[in-house]
């Protein structure tokens, strides 16, 4: 595995590639990985000929009084672990060469970045967006892989994509749980053992959603009160949302009569969790495409 650590340097390899026509597969990342960024790894390798990971740590998606400094990073053993999986390229920009002195940039996918995490975290997907978009120019991917965990993220940048006309296609592969459910995150590394446990109501609320969905609940009102009931009576939880929404533009649905997305956030002590699952409403019309 190569490691680039220079815009340049980066761009002269995909030129490379694209001389030698091979595709090139992308998973950005913020690093600190762990199965969940393995199974896009994987996934990668399978589909393109050349897989280039990157690991930047995005200050633009952070707000002042989010855990930018804190956010963990452990760059050697990330690296032994991309090793492992076979990936060609390594991708490690600084921030300065990023974001240089007098940088003004911005791109914004508008209305759905607001809604779900948007509302608590403002500017967080403006941020996303600028970075995503900035790491795609560099390395100029046919393919680019996320994760269903930021359900959010991944539609607002197939979004992007679209509406910007950009020449590739983004997957979105399931959540990696560990074996108790709790679905897989760098922030999981914050909880103690105590808070660790408590983080299992996400996962036992989505459960719920699904028990009452298929016991033949469809009004979405009563199945996010029950989550929320479930989740208050954790002493270490406090709710940031808990929604059903549909899965184009992430409004609120009254009734479940198509597919829909059930999405989280969950504080556990100071940490912020999020959780979501697809409930699928079978034999309707199906949408062309999910998140
Ligand atoms: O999902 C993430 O880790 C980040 O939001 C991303 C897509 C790498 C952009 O910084």
């Amino acid at each position: 595995m190569r490691t680039l650590t220079r815009i340049a340097e980066m761009k002269a390899v995909v030129k490379e590639l694209k001389a030698q026509s091979k595709s090139v597969g992308f998973v950005p990342t913020m690093g600190f990985l762990h199965e969940g960024h393995l199974s896009l790894v994987r996934e990668c390798r399978k589909s393109a000929d050349a897989t280039v990971v990157s690991i930047f740590v995005n200050p633009l998606q952070f707000s002042p009084k989010e855990d930018f400094e804190d956010y963990p990073r452990d760059l050697d053993r990330d690296r032994r672990l991309l090793e492992g999986e076979g990936v060609d390229f390594l991708f490690h920009p600084e921030s300065e060469e990023m974001y240089p002195e007098g940088y003004r940039t911005a791109v914004e996918v508008g209305g759905l970045q607001d809604k779900l995490c948007g509302r608590s975290r403002p500017g967080h997907f403006k941020g996303v967006t600028t970075v995503v978009l900035k790491l795609f120019n560099i390395v100029q991917p046919d393919m680019a892989f996320f994760g269903q965990k930021d359900a959010q993220q991944a539609l607002i940048l197939k979004k992007m994509v679209r509406d910007l006309n950009l020449d590739m296609e983004i997957r979105v592969l399931p959540i990696i749980r560990d074996q108790d459910g709790l679905a897989l995150s760098s922030r999981n590394t914050y909880l103690n053992p105590e808070e660790r446990q408590a983080a299992l109501v996400l996962t036992r609320s989505l459960a719920q959603a699904k028990l009452m969905f298929e016991a033949g609940e469809r009004t979405a009102g009563s199945i996010v009160t029950a989550m929320k009931n479930l989740i208050s009576r954790e002493p270490l939880a406090r709710i940031d949302y808990v929604e059903i929404v549909d899965l184009d533009e992430l409004n609120p649905v009254e009734m479940i009569d198509r597919d829909v997305l059930v999405a989280l956030a969950v504080y556990i002590g100071k940490t912020r969790l999020i959780d979501n699952i697809i409930m699928e409403v079978k034999g309707e019309a199906k949408r062309g495409e999910q998140v």
